[in-house]
């Protein structure tokens, strides 16, 4: 399974990146405006860090002006990775865009028939969000668990990146079911490290090597 952090902070990029545990970013217009740059200046930054594809939102509705700002942001870097929302012109403004060897991001899936229509339109990747599925109490992994079953019974190659992810336990079941990707806040993605007896046995052993007298080095 991929990682991507979904942020637009750089410093969390780079301490992940350097951890080699990105393989690409994903951002939206929230993040951007949490980031307080501009924002084809922090997609810019982000493309040199990370090697794999770095999700950029349009942020036109219209079919003609999502192309218009997909080609301008395919421009930033080859990594760069057009966001589109899924409503008919985002599917019409995917299928073109891949038609012309952009890759493609359909985000703001809730259904699995949207994920079907995502990918009859050829994305690259479908982003279905778990964690707000969750806040109107519906139950997001469910979802998750559809459209790995509806991409399998057709063959479609449309990776399904696991979005709005709250939760460690997000990612474990994300992984169970076979998604192809996750996107997590950095702190989430930092958490999969911690665990309470890892802590405990580090301190046991270093509490037993003080009483050898003993250095490494
Ligand atoms: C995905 O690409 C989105 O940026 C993101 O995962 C949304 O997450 P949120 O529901 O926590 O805002």
């Amino acid at each position: 399974m991929k990682f991507f952090v979904d942020t637009a902070d750089v410093a969390e990029i780079r301490d992940l990146a350097d951890a080699g545990l990105l393989d690409g970013v994903t951002t939206n217009p929230s993040l951007i405006a949490k980031s307080g740059r501009a924002f084809k200046e922090v997609i810019a930054e982000i493309c040199k860090i990370v090697e794999g594809p770095v999700s950029a939102e349009v942020t036109a509705l219209d079919f003609a002006g999502m192309i218009r700002e997909g080609n301008d942001l395919r421009k930033i870097a080859k990594n760069v990775t057009v966001k589109v929302p899924l409503t008919i012109d985002g599917l019409k403004a995917c299928k073109a865009l891949r038609a012309e060897g952009a890759m493609v991001n359909v985000t703001l899936c809730f259904s699995a028939n949207q994920a079907l229509l995502a990918a009859k339109a050829g994305a690259s990747f479908i982003s279905p969000f778990v964690g707000r599925l969750d806040d109107i109490h519906l139950e997001g992994m469910e979802l998750i668990s559809e459209i790995r079953q509806i991409y399998d019974n057709y063959g479609f190659d449309t990776e399904i990146l696991v979005a709005s992810v709250r939760t460690a336990n997000h990612i474990k079941q994300a992984a169970l079911i076979g998604a192809d990707v996750v996107t997590a806040p950095p702190a989430v993605l930092k958490g999969l490290a911690k665990h309470p007896l890892t802590d405990k046995g580090i301190e046991s052993f270093l509490a037993d090597w003080k009483k050898t007298g003993q250095s490494i080095l």
